[in-house]
């Protein structure tokens, strides 16, 4: 049986999050005592296929799952007895990877007799930062830059939240994704674009920055083709590899900065948080902290592992659902998309 209300401050919950190409699996005691995080990254499961393979990534998650649940009760050091209830992200994501999270997350929950949670992988991002940074002041503005979504979100208290801004085209991580493969770097070139960026200056080059004047949505397809014309235009010649990219990753700095901070402006918030994988880059975080100091904006960010996809983030905000007694039915469904 779940625990009485008068224990849910401390309780255990486990957390499964299948969402994209990660098998991430977490324990977390109250709302902020991780007992164990893992992720196992499936990338060079995709490699040979240059992307995510939907099919691929719901068999390897199933081969991951089960063993990664028994290590995370090792770390732990609990039995499943010891888990008093179990959150799994049920959206946004690939449908075949995230229905395997939610069946396995479902067996247990029901086996145990313990509440279920269904959790939005995108309200999750930011609770990495609750997690390690304790309660943060409302309202607050967040920006979440992942592989799949760009979005700000204008968080007035837990559980009531606007999206305000969202890419109309690719994501930014997308668009870093791809400029990495036009330089031949493996997927996700995320890791190697901040480390160009970080040891390079933009030299001569300069590219554009797209919807930068223009309200809080975000566009990056333009500057991914900017990028291609400009490879186009100099086939055959020596391109400054490391300039360049440096150049394109200040745009897409410069839009992600200008337009967070702009958000935070426009909704008098307390904080911004930045979280999602772009979060990980240096260069992005050294910029935001620049710049959301010259605004006089208190910014949180969490470590790098916390930023990439991760269970316990998930379990944080799973934390605030269950103290507050918001379980979920056996008929939680899982959805690829977010809500319009
Ligand atoms: O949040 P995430 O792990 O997965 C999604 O929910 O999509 O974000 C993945 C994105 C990829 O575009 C990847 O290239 C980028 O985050 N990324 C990074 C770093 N680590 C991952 N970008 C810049 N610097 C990093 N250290
Ligand atoms: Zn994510």
């Amino acid at each position: 049986m779940s625990r009485s209300p008068g224990s849910a401050a401390g309780a255990v919950c486990l957390a499964i999050d299948t969402t994209f190409d990660d098998t991430s699996v977490a324990l977390l005691r109250g709302r902020r005592e991780v007992l164990a995080n893992l992720t196992l990254a499936q990338i060079a499961e995709h490699a040979e296929f240059g992307g995510i393979v939907p099919e691929r990534a719901s068999r390897k998650h199933l081969e991951a799952i089960y063993p990664l649940l028994d290590r995370a009760l090792a770390d732990a050091r609990i039995g499943w007895e010891g888990v008093d209830y179990v959150a799994v992200s049920n959206l946004p994501g690939l449908l075949g990877s995230i229905l395997v999270g939610m069946t396995v997350a479902k067996t247990v929950a029901w086996t145990l007799r313990r509440p279920l949670i269904g959790i939005n992988h995108i309200e999750a991002h930011p609770y990495a930062n609750f997690l390690v940074h304790g309660e943060l002041p409302f309202p607050l503005m967040h920006l979440v830059a992942a592989g799949g979504h760009t979005l700000l979100i204008h968080q007035r208290d837990h559980f009531d939240w606007t999206i305000v801004g969202r890419s109309v085209d690719d994501a930014a991580g997308e668009c870093v994704d791809k400029v990495a493969k036009m330089f031949g770097h493996p997927f996700p070139g995320g890791p190697v674009v901040d480390r160009m960026a970080l040891e390079h200056a933009p030299g001569p080059y300069d590219f554009p920055r797209p919807m930068l004047h223009d309200g809080l949505d975000f566009s990056f397809s333009g500057l991914k083709t900017a990028m291609l014309y400009f490879l186009r235009e100099r086939e055959g010649q020596p391109i400054e590899a490391g300039p360049a990219v440096s150049a394109f990753f200040e745009a897409v700095m410069d839009v992600l900065v200008t337009k967070t901070l702009r958000a935070a402006r426009r909704y008098g918030v307390k904080a911004i948080t930045v979280s999602g994988g772009l979060a990980a880059s240096r260069k992005l975080q050294g910029r935001f902290g620049e710049k959301a100091q010259e605004a006089g904006i208190p910014l949180y960010v969490p470590p790098p592992p916390l930023c990439t996809d991760n269970a316990a983030m998930v379990a944080c905000l799973a934390a605030y659902r269950h103290e507050a007694g918001r379980h979920d039915g056996w008929d939680l469904e899982g959805f690829a998309n977010l809500p319009a």
